[in-house]
């Protein structure tokens, strides 16, 4: 890392004033040779785009050899993502966005979520190739709440890492990726989180966002509920439930039946998991239409049509099948909507973030020191 060239410092809440016509067009990166990265810090997943076009993606755990053996095993630096996973057992695994923010929770003054989100991203920088001395600009897309109420925490976990920072609500680096910024609403459905975010030309703020708890985490509780009643004998874990609904997941009244086999005692054998799969999928429905509901109707009554029909769903969760129509199907009730899907899930807020890195101009940017 180097020292970028020297823009005005500012803090974080300049960028409040960003209008579409400024953010959509012509090319105002202030520093051409720098390397700028787009990062989608998910409570699950973290991804980067680069502009020297590297993509990657590793899910947020960080794992940190727990004893000798451990560290005989597999030596005594962090292991990331999937590894860390596999190593579940010889690591101290630590997940640094656990309920949707970089938690504060600091262990002998040192703050293990802040490091092991540090680590992560400065873990997935290293694949991006910056030429020695090149400055890196990053753009880091946080779940809603993080960027509201942590801001600061994630401008503090990017120092050291890059030279240059904007953090933004995910669901808006989403957006920005498709140049939608103006008269529509984003739904990113996480693991942890579902996250609305109303666009009116400006980056949003606190009242254009509402963040819920029913996503991703919540329909693989609900489903492993559901089937633990109907089939008491059934033995599966959370993470075969998880895999199920990534698998299978529907929320359409009509598709195939879902038959899955569990051990019972041991002896693998055939369940019919259709129906709670399906009512597991629909439990979001709900309040994402009614939450979908109370944005629209506290803006501009002159614009509230536009919002309704540019509904983009993002995120992990947006991939169960039929989920638009049923968004639509439950907003009837509050004047109806038209919901559509981005068409990378995994990498929209990535590279949503790295298309504003490479545009924004300098004074936007919260230069790290
Ligand atoms: N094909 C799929 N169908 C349904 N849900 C999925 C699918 N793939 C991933 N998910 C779910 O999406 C959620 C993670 O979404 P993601 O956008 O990666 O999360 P985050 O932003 O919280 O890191 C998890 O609950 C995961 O199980
Ligand atoms: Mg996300």
């Amino acid at each position: 890392m180097s020292k970028a060239k020297t823009p005005k410092k500012t803090t974080s809440t300049d960028a409040a004033s960003i209008t579409a016509d400024t953010a959509g067009t012509g090319d105002f990166a202030f520093d051409k040779d720098a390397l700028f990265v787009g990062i989608d810090l998910g409570t699950s997943r973290t991804s980067i785009a680069t502009s020297t076009g590297v993509r990657e993606v590793v899910p947020t755990y960080v794992g940190y050899p727990k004893d000798a053996i451990g560290h005989e095993l597999l030596g005594t630096e962090p292991l990331f993502g999937e590894l860390a996973l596999k190593h579940r057992l010889s690591v101290d695994l630590v997940r640094p966005l656990a309920h949707g923010v970089i938690q504060e929770e600091s262990k002998g003054g040192k703050n293990r979520n802040l490091t092991a989100a540090q680590e992560l991203v400065r873990h997935l920088l290293g694949k991006a190739k910056a030429q020695p001395g090149q400055p890196v600009y990053g753009v880091i897309g946080a779940p809603a709440r993080a960027s509201i109420a942590s801001k600061r925490i994630l401008i503090d976990a990017a120092r050291g890492i890059l030279d240059a920072v904007m953090v933004v609500s995910e669901p808006f680096s989403v957006a920005y990726g498709l140049s939608i910024l103006d008269r529509a609403l984003v739904i990113d459905i996480g693991a942890g989180t579902t996250d609305l975010c109303r666009l009116h030309g400006t980056l949003p703020e606190e009242e254009d966002q509402i963040t819920l708890d029913t996503a991703g985490d919540h329909v693989d509780q609900t489903m492993e509920k559901l089937i633990r009643k109907a089939y008491p004998k059934a033995q599966f874990t959370i993470n075969m439930i998880r895999d199920l609904k990534e698998r299978y997941g529907f929320v359409s009244d009509t598709a195939d039946r879902v038959l899955v086999k569990f051990p019972v005692e041991g002896k693998p054998t055939e369940f019919d998991v259709t129906d709670m799969l399906r009512e597991a999928c629909q439990s979001i429905v709900g309040p994402m239409a009614e939450a979908t509901a109370k944005l629209v109707a506290t803006y501009d009554p002159e614009f509230q049509e536009d919002i309704r029909s540019r509904i983009i769903l993002a995120g992990g969760g947006s991939q169960m099948t039929g989920l638009s129509k049923l968004i639509e199907a439950a907003m009837v009730e509050y004047g109806g909507a038209k919901v559509r899907r981005v068409e990378e899930p995994v990498y929209a807020g990535a590279n949503g973030a790295l298309k504003m890195a490479q545009r924004m101009p300098q004074h936007f940017w919260k230069v790290l020191s």
